[in-house]
């Protein structure tokens, strides 16, 4: 191992406040697909027809074929190493706070505890009758689009491009970032294509963090980090935890 991921893996080993923000390169290796690197879906998919608010009211049920079978891949796969092992630092005594731009349940499923999903989660709906949010994990779904018992028809509970993020997930970031300082801050999988995930970063380098990419390519993050591991995410959170699970 070369000294300065040595020091990486000690400072992360020292630390007790880890942030976490992860991005659809953490889920790839559990066979979810990303959205703009290789395969991604915004390669062979419209994402104006697919994730705005205008097109699911003017097509719901193409929309809703989409999520349900993203909900059935992502029913379907298992949490990788990767997210094992951030969940693994908390067993270690840790406080991980993870921002994760997926709506998949693998950082839950990993069993981590503080998990805020800036875009919503595919297991969420959204009653468009009574305005009301509850767990649905019908996979597949009987009906597209699925309607609530009250009749009203259902959205699934993302955040789609025309649309603001979670007034909720926004305030527990910045209670976060009130309450707590992080040491380290690791950045997983993620073009960071949005300025506010950027933002969320330079937040706590200004406070003194450390930060560390994880990510094969480079991105928007990459002037930013102090140090990026050119590596698929559980390879690289094998290297830096100098652990397997
Ligand atoms: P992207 O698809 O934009 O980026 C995925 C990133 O993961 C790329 O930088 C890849 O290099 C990296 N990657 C691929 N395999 C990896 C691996 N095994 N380990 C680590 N990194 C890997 O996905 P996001 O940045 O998450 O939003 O995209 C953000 C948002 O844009 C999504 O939440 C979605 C999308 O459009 C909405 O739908 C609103």
């Amino acid at each position: 191992m070369c000294s300065e991921i040595e020091r990486l893996s000690e400072t992360l080993k020292a630390s007790h406040d880890v942030l976490v923000i992860t991005g659809a390169g953490i889920s790839a290796e559990s066979g979810i697909p990303t959205f703009r690197g290789a395969g991604g879906y915004w390669r062979s998919y419209d994402a104006a027809k697919l994730a705005t608010l205008q097109a699911f009211e003017n097509d719901p049920k193409t929309v809703w074929e989409w999520y349900d079978y993203r909900r059935q891949m992502i029913a379907a796969a298992q949490p990788n190493q990767a997210h094992l092992l951030l969940a693994s630092l908390e067993d270690r005594g840790k406080r991980v706070f993870i921002i994760t731009q997926n709506v998949d349940d693998l950082h839950e499923r990993a069993r981590s505890r503080d998990v805020v999903h800036i875009h919503g989660s595919v297991w969420e709906v959204n009653c468009l009758a009574e305005r009301r949010v509850y767990e649905n994990r019908q996979t597949p779904l009987a009906e597209i689009p699925p309607h609530c018992q009250c009749g009203g028809l259902l959205r699934p509970n993302v955040v789609w491009f025309d649309e603001d993020l979670p007034a909720g997930a926004l305030s527990a970031i910045e209670e976060y970032y009130r309450q707590r300082k992080p040491e380290v801050v690791l950045v997983i999988g993620t073009e960071a294509t949005f300025d506010y995930i950027r933002s969320f970063v330079q937040r706590a380098k200004y406070a003194g963090a450390l930060i560390v990419e994880i990510n094969p390519a480079v991105t928007a993050i990459t002037p930013t980090a102090d140090y990026t591991l050119h590596q698929p995410a559980t390879e690289a959170m094998r290297i830096l935890t100098g652990e397997a699970v």
